[in-house]
């Protein structure tokens, strides 16, 4: 069977990996792809994005499963319009993906079927938005309601950022940020106002099938640019599993007061839910799980040594998870070792990345060990960074130290203009080791 995978990223990257090597495979597709795939091979690249187009792609070409990596094209429609034609595609419907692309939507969900949150107002005008933000006071966080590339979520620390927060969420148009359409139609700028909750975040992910639901390996990010978890927020600057901040019992909890009742509720409101559904969890020093917020999708990096780490077919588990219940059966086989990722950055990444700049020095992957591509490009002669985040050097090792060690190794020569990376991932778990 040819498989396709929807997206140009790093997780993208990870996915056809795995696909790979499923016997039962023979070649994956990834659209649009980048610099790791060619034109033959077991991964290979599809030029194409547009949701008809590649529609029209998979009919063609027989293609039997397709799995869609980002948000964009799932809250665009792509798993409604494959459904319509009766193709094979994991992910939620459009309505189903507003969990993750209407902050407003999410939040309002979580409140009417009480799942834990921050608590929250939604405000349209500037105006009162601030005087909210003065009467709570600071730290408080401001989140865009629509898609703000990365610049959606403002955790303020002082008034003047708040309210600058809040009239860059709020402008009309421009600088990036696109607003949810109203009952009407037309797009209304909205920021949503939360509590600043404190604690460790973690990524819980899970697979859902409309019925059953099977937990993936937990998983933590590191959102902040720079080591110590300073500088601007990312998509992303590295990840490793396990995230030990999940022990059995905040799983216990995250499963209970919040996967299952979020996919219960969907349903009831008709909405079931197929697809990836990552949670973004706050576990506060009390032990308590609250939800930071809802991707209707995996994460970037964090797929990346999560799926390291999945010893069971992935083929198999798309295809189970591509069927009503078909999960009820499925219980993932993961390595018991720990995975750690490195994501390489452009110069000037997040405000204003690069491209074009030559990637040297990549090493050969092993079975331990793989570099991901994300932003990369064969032009000119060379293999160049195209994008914000370029590489996610990826390795296997016995504890989260060790997997550390190795990842460093591996990237230590690799070398581009401008490069960037954090030098601490994986600084929580190795402090409690
Ligand atoms: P989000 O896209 O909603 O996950 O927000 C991005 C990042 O902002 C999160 O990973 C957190 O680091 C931070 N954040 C979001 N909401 C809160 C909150 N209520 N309290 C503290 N930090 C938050
Ligand atoms: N790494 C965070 C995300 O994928 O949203």
């Amino acid at each position: 069977m040819n498989v396709l995978v929807i997206g140009s990223g790093g997780r993208e990257h990870a996915m056809a990996w795995k696909l790979a090597q499923s016997d039962k495979v023979q070649v994956v597709y990834v659209a649009p792809g980048n610099g790791a795939m060619g034109s033959s091979g077991r991964i290979r690249r599809l030029p194409i994005t547009d949701i008809l187009e590649l529609r029209h792609w998979v009919q063609t070409n027989k293609i039997g499963l397709t799995v869609v990596g980002p948000e964009a094209p799932l809250a665009a429609g792509i798993v409604d319009a494959f459904r319509q034609s009766g193709l094979r595609i994991f992910g939620p419907t459009r309505a189903a993906a507003q969990l993750e692309s209407s902050k407003a939507f999410s939040k309002a969900f979580m409140q009417r079927h009480g799942i834990p949150t921050a608590a929250f107002e939604v405000f349209t005008e500037a105006a009162a938005a601030k005087a909210y933000v003065q009467n709570v006071g600071v730290p408080i966080v401001i989140k865009a309601d629509g898609l703000a590339a990365g610049k959606g979520v403002v955790v303020a620390t002082s008034l003047e950022q708040a309210y600058a927060a809040v009239d860059f969420m709020l402008q009309v148009k421009g600088a990036g940020v696109t607003h949810n359409a109203g009952d009407d139609g037309q797009a209304v700028p909205r920021v949503v106002i939360e509590e600043f909750l404190q604690g460790e975040e973690a990524s819980f992910i899970v697979m859902c099938d409309g019925k059953e639901v099977v937990p993936l390996a937990p998983s933590q990010d590191h959102k902040r640019l720079q080591d110590g978890d300073m500088g601007p927020n990312t998509g992303g600057m590295g990840a490793y599993s396990p995230a030990p901040v999940v022990t059995p019992q905040v799983h216990a909890r995250a499963m209970r007061e919040i996967i299952l009742p979020t996919l219960k509720a969907m349903e009831q409101e008709g909405n079931p839910y197929t697809g990836f559904l990552y949670a973004g969890l706050m576990v506060t020093p009390a032990g308590q799980v609250k939800t930071l917020e809802f991707n209707c999708r995996m994460g970037d990096p964090e797929t990346q040594p999560v799926l390291m780490r999945l010893k069971s077919d992935f083929y198999d588990v798309l295809m189970a998870a591509t069927e009503l219940g078909g999960l009820e059966h499925v219980e993932l086989d993961w390595d018991r070792r720990a995975a750690l990722g490195v994501v390489l950055v452009a110069h000037g990444y997040p405000a204003d990345p690069r491209k074009g700049d030559a990637i040297t020095g990549l090493p050969v992957d092993g079975d331990n060990s793989m570099v991901f591509h994300a932003g990369t490009e064969h032009s000119n002669g060379a293999l160049r960074t195209s994008g914000g985040r370029v590489l996610c050097v990826t390795a296997l090792g016995d504890s989260v130290r060790a997997a550390r060690l190795l990842a460093y190794e591996t990237l230590s020569g690799i070398r581009f203009d401008g490069m960037q990376y954090r030098t601490d991932i994986g600084h929580r778990a190795v402090v409690r080791s």
